[in-house]
């Protein structure tokens, strides 16, 4: 390939006239997501269950927020799923990438320790949400004969560890799930990825992490990249997961965990 061939790298991240939509926008991951992604040139929908976190959206200005929907939804919901999609199509007319962002742990809670209540809302949340949601958006996406699914999984949809029974099944199944979609609709042009974050800084890790002398930070922060994760670390994969340059990969499970799996 000669260099006249090589794309431009900065269109292989430009997102101008693509809408997208996020989960779990309100905070952490999400959040950074919906930064990222503006910044890309997309028109945002971002769903989550807290009112007040979408409120904050507002900090962002006027000219990224004429691009951006903020929609409060309860992903557990069939009703708000099918709410939320439609109002995303008449906002915008499709939805060309879908982030399925959202997600709640389980306390780190060994199998004895949960109950069917807790056990049902982890999975209600962290994979049939995503699995409505998901062919909620599909029908369009496909229609159009192109789309890109990124699902947030986690280093626990490979190992134990990462939270506790409830959650790292959720997680195992994501990961299930996104391998059967890209094999079910790669060849009709929806690229479908996971990303695996390990140890990041946001709302659903603060109460682990509050104590900044405890060996298990020391633990997390001796990797490789000697740091805890950011939310933007995360953001910046998923950026490219759903731009051009991301076109030959399908199926994968990215693993974004400063190293702390490699051993
Ligand atoms: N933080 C980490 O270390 C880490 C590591 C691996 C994977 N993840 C995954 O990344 C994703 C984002 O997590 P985060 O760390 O940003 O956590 P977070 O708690 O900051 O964000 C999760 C968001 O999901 C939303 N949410 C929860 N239940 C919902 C529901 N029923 N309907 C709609 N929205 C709902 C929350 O309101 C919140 O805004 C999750 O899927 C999580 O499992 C996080």
């Amino acid at each position: 390939m000669s260099s006249k061939d090589l794309p431009n790298p900065y269109s292989l991240v430009n997102l101008v006239d693509q809408v997208v939509l996020i989960t779990g926008a309100a905070s952490g991951i999400g959040r950074a997501q919906v930064e990222l992604f503006l910044a890309a040139g997309a028109s945002i929908v971002a769903v989550d269950i807290n009112p007040d976190g979408l409120e904050r959206l507002k900090e962002l200005g006027e000219p990224a927020r004429q691009r951006l929907q903020p929609q409060i939804a309860d992903l557990s919901k069939a009703e708000d799923i099918v709410r939320v999609v439609n109002s995303a199509i008449e906002r915008f007319g499709r939805i060309d990438v879908l982030c399925n962002t959202a997600g709640l742990l389980d306390g780190y809670k060994p199998s004895l320790d949960v109950d069917e209540a807790l056990w049902d809302k982890i999975f209600a949340v962290n994979i049939k949400g995503l699995y409505r949601l998901t062919n909620a958006v599909l029908p369009g996406m496909l229609a159009m004969g192109k789309g890109v699914i990124i699902n947030m999984a986690s280093v626990a949809g490979n190992f134990a560890g990462g939270g506790g029974a409830a959650y790292t099944a959720t997680k195992h199944a994501v990961l299930g799930y996104t391998r059967q979609l890209s094999y079910d609709y790669g060849r009709k042009g929806i690229r479908v990825n996971a990303v695996c974050p390990g140890m990041i800084e946001t709302g659903m890790t603060a109460d682990a992490l509050s104590d900044r002398e405890s060996k298990l930070l020391k633990v997390l922060t001796s990797v490789p990249a000697g740091r805890l994760g950011k939310p933007e670390d995360i953001a910046q994969i998923s950026l490219f997961l759903a731009g051009q340059g991301a076109d030959f990969i399908h199926g994968a499970a990215i693993t974004v965990d400063g190293g702390l799996t490699i051993k």
